[in-house]
């Protein structure tokens, strides 16, 4: 009897250690180069991954924000991605089950997560954050020069304004001069 259970204790201990064989054989590696993906607004970000799995897997993308949760793609790896409405035109899914969202806005930024599921059922989610940036530098220098055509413009207005003054008097004293000889003339004439 004693025998007996320790047999089967045995069998128990091996069971065991074939199921934690089996488990790790059948664990999902979703490995990603970093994170944290930063990029400015009108840009494109790619959220990497390198899926590790038995057979063909099903990738689900979901943007998750503090306001909303949206799923963004779903496909079985190697066939045709089915993108939600909101998402078409901007998203490019990859047979790696890479994503790769363009036309990014400020909204954007925020959590995007990728489900891995195996056919067996398992699953295995990672998270990715992306930042999506104002780009100011490249709007500075179009103040800068929007300025400088004013000043220009200001300071070539001040010259043609001092100009025409200059040639008025110019043009008064050329008229003042042609009447001068005349009017002196006249008034030398009773001398
Ligand atoms: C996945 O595929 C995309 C597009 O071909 C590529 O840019 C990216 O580097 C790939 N990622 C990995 C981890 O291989
Ligand atoms: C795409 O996903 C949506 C939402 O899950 C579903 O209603 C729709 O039937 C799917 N379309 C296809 C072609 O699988």
């Amino acid at each position: 009897m004693r025998s007996a259970w320790i047999c089967l204790s045995q069998n128990a201990h091996i069971l065991y250690l074939i199921f934690c064989l089996y488990h790790y054989t059948q664990a999902i590696t979703i490995q990603v180069s970093g994170n944290a993906v930063t990029a400015p607004v009108q840009g494109s970000a790619l959220f990497s991954v390198d899926i590790t799995c038995i057979g063909t897997p099903a990738v689900r993308w979901v943007f998750s924000s503090v306001s909303r949760q949206q799923r963004i793609a779903s496909w079985i790896l190697g066939g045709s991605a089915n993108v939600t409405q909101m998402y078409k035109g901007r998203v490019q899914t990859h047979p790696n089950g890479s994503l790769t969202l363009s036309n990014l806005r400020l909204q954007d930024s925020g959590y995007y997560i990728i489900t891995v599921t195996e056919t067996s059922g398992n699953s295995q989610d990672m998270g990715l954050v992306l930042s999506v940036t104002e780009v100011l530098h490249e709007d500075m220098p179009f103040l800068v020069v929007f300025v400088i055509a004013l000043a220009t413009l200001a300071a070539f207005l001040m010259l043609c304004m001092w100009l025409w003054n200059k040639l008025y008097r110019l043009i008064q004293a050329w008229v003042q001069r042609r009447c001068l000889p005349e009017h002196t003339e006249t008034e030398l004439q009773p001398l």
